[in-house]
């Protein structure tokens, strides 16, 4: 009898947890790269008063927090590109006053930094590079120094916060941060170290010119976030200028040689037939 009375009760109880129940988010994921950051998650059936909270626990800093509305189910996060920190994050649904777990169950933790610790790492595309043969096994590279491209393709969405750096290796108004890469050409073993604090990062470097063609794969590190190539850039197979004249002159040259060559034969001849004669005129006499 104390059974059954007691039956409506926990029926009651179950009813009320379920109400209150809120479906977390699923699919929760960060894409950081080139100092833009997207949030993005997906959500079963939308009640209408729902909305999202994000809250970001920097490494140091004070917690963020940013609600988001249903119809988004993204948030840009560009403002926390900061290698000088990273961040924790995890989103919640809400509905009224009923909170979901947090989702991803383990959060995301990430980072522009290169040596940190959190689960994701934040990283730059070089910028394009042009690679050109030079005479007596060179090629020459160019490409626009990684920060600059990089903050130039910012410039419409400005970020101050990224700009904030706390280290004193920080980049001054006029100076680039130095960007320290290594060069390796081809199949070859042997990496070239160099860095460059100029607009545009350019060197000639001494090539195995066994090898018809010249690839170089270029990674390196800036204000402490990494740098990676996503494609191998090639030599142009043009000759250069000063081979094509050489061919030029080596042209004339034989011109010149055939011309004498062909006079000579030309004058030889002539004092032949002058000659021929010269024995029946022998005989006439
Ligand atoms: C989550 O992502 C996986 C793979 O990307 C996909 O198969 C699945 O349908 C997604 N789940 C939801 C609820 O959208
Ligand atoms: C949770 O949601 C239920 C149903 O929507 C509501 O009755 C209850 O008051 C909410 N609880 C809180 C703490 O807001
Ligand atoms: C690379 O070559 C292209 C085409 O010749 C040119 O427009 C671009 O400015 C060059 N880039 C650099 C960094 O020199
Ligand atoms: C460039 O070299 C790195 C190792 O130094 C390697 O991990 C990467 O896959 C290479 N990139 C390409 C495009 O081959």
């Amino acid at each position: 009898m104390e059974l059954v009375s007691c039956y409506p009760l926990f029926l009651l109880g179950l009813l009320s947890v379920s109400l209150a129940y809120v479906e977390p988010p699923t699919n929760v994921t960060l894409r950081c790269h080139n100092l833009h950051n997207i949030l993005e998650w997906d959500y079963g059936i939308l009640l209408p008063d729902i909305r999202f909270k994000v809250t970001i626990q920097p490494y140091s800093g004070s917690l963020l927090v940013f609600w988001v509305e249903p119809q988004e189910l993204q948030l840009d996060i560009s403002s926390l590109s900061d290698s000088g920190n990273s961040y924790y994050l995890e989103v919640i649904a809400v509905v009224g006053e009923n909170e979901s777990e947090p989702a991803p169950r383990k959060g995301i933790t990430f980072s522009y930094f290169q040596d940190s610790l959190t689960r994701q790492k934040c990283s730059l595309d070089l910028p394009p590079v042009n690679v050109t043969t030079e005479p007596y096994d060179h090629v020459q590279y160019r490409f626009i120094h990684p920060w600059l491209w990089h903050h130039q393709t910012l410039s419409d969405n400005p970020n101050p916060k990224s700009r904030q750096k706390k280290s004193n290796d920080a980049p001054t108004k006029n100076q680039l941060p130095q960007f320290s890469y290594a060069v390796l050409v081809g199949s070859q073993k042997k990496q070239h170290y160099y860095s460059c604090v100029k607009p545009v990062c350019e060197k000639k470097i001494p090539v195995d010119n066994a090898q018809e063609k010249h690839c170089l794969n270029i990674t390196g590190e800036v204000d402490r976030m990494a740098v990676k190539s996503t494609q191998l850039y090639c030599a142009m197979p043009l000759m250069p200028p000063e081979e094509n004249s050489y061919i030029i002159y080596i042209v004339i040259i034989m011109l010149i040689l055939t011309t004498t060559l062909l006079v000579i034969v030309l004058v030889y001849k002539k004092k032949t037939r002058a000659s021929t004669p010269f024995p029946t005129s022998m005989v006439c006499s």
